[in-house]
């Protein structure tokens, strides 16, 4: 098949991670026949800097006009002023609701190799597959934000429809998996959550198959490190979605080994890892790339409907986590670019066995 796909490195790690990615992408059009052609463009910091502004039309128009989009990460001390007038981060938000990706998939699963490094037991962590659904294009990110004086906010807002849209998007998930779908809230304490659980009971009842619970947020971030074996699907609001994948990222190891995919009402979908620029490693050439490498087989599964390269990937960066020498994150000496061939000839090898 031909695609065309927007790369945008950013900032940071960003052009380390995305190059990995892509030499992947690179590969695997190689082997399975696909012409895949890519642009590149700013966002973030680079863009700030170049262009003046975070999200340049430019990068929207070739985005728009692609079948997916691939992104490393933005942000950095450089650009992170409170006083500036403008950030880095306030241009991948814009480009999230440009696109309309509602739906932020971040699934997480921990290789046993890398159970040693988690900071939980390892008995604790065997069986661990969890798939967070993270609402991405609404409530404190996007609200109403003022400064007066000494007071700030930041308005959290939920509409039906938002909720609705990415409480099906979880509940499809949920029945290609184990059927158990939790939804965290806050109903204690906040309205926009009191909506989202009535929602969400409504919605989940059109659908048969499916086991709804419920859980407050507080007591989710505790039980995701008591019994994180224990959940399949797990669908929330952007804020809360936000923190509780970073902390189920260390269940994994590191956060450098968890992908996204943001998806929306049609094909065109945003794939980032779910780490940032990483200031404190940036130029280095040890960045773990095995996130954005993750990221590229949901780009190819989601958006262009390749499950068999998108699984190719995936069992790829498997055999590498069990064998190969990792990165420093993992505890390893490997660089960037020493992991990625690692991957890459995994892929030639798999291929040549079944050729
Ligand atoms: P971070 O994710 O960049 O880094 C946190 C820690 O994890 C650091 O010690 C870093 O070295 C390590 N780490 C992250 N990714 C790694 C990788 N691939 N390999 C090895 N180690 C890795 O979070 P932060 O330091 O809080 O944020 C830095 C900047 O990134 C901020 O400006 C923030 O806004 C931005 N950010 C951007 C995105 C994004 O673009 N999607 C996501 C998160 C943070
Ligand atoms: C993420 C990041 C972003 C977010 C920032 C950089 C805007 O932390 O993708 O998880 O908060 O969504
Ligand atoms: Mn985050």
């Amino acid at each position: 098949m031909r695609a065309e796909i927007a790369v945008l490195p950013g900032d940071g790690i960003g052009p380390e991670v995305t190059a990995a990615a892509v030499a992947v992408l690179r590969e695997i059009a190689d082997r399975h026949g696909h012409v895949f052609t890519y642009s590149e463009n700013r966002i973030g910091g680079i863009a700030i800097d170049e262009c003046g502004e975070p999200l340049p039309k430019a990068t929207i128009d070739a985005c728009l006009a692609s079948d997916a989009v691939l992104l490393g990460a933005v942000g950095g001390p450089r650009w992170s002023d409170p006083q500036a007038r403008v950030r880095p981060e306030q241009g991948l938000l814009a480009l999230r609701a440009r696109l309309g990706v509602f739906a932020n998939l971040r699934p997480l699963r921990v290789h046993p190799r890398l159970a040693g490094l988690s900071p939980l037991k390892a008995e604790n962590l065997a069986g661990v597959d969890l798939l967070f659904v993270r609402e991405l294009t609404g409530g404190a990110y996007f609200g109403r934000k003022t400064r007066e004086g000494d007071v700030a906010t930041d308005e959290c807002r939920y509409s039906v429809g938002e909720v609705e849209r990415v409480v099906r998007r979880a509940c499809e998930l949920a029945l290609s998996r184990k059927g158990r779908l939790t939804s965290v809230d806050k109903a204690n304490v906040l309205e926009t959550s009191r909506l989202w659980r009535a929602t969400t009971d409504r919605v989940v009842g059109e659908y048969e198959g499916i086991t709804l619970e419920h859980q407050l947020v507080d007591s989710m971030a505790m039980l995701l490190l008591t019994r994180p074996s224990a959940y399949d699907v797990i669908v929330t609001e952007n804020l809360f979605g936000d923190i509780l994948t970073d902390e189920a990222a260390a269940l994994a190891g590191s956060l450098g080994v968890s992908p996204s995919a943001s998806l929306g009402a049609g094909r065109l979908g945003l794939y980032e890892p779910i780490h940032g620029s990483a200031p404190d490693i940036a130029g280095q050439g040890v960045a773990n790339p095995i996130g954005a490498i993750l990221s590229a087989a949901l780009l190819l599964r989601h958006s262009l409907g390749l499950e068999l390269e998108a699984c190719a990937v995936e069992a790829a960066v498997d055999a590498v986590l069990a064998t190969a020498e990792l990165t420093r994150d993992l505890g390893g000496t490997a660089g960037t670019e020493q992991v990625t061939r690692c991957v890459i000839e995994q892929l030639r090898s798999k291929q040549q066995a079944a050729a």
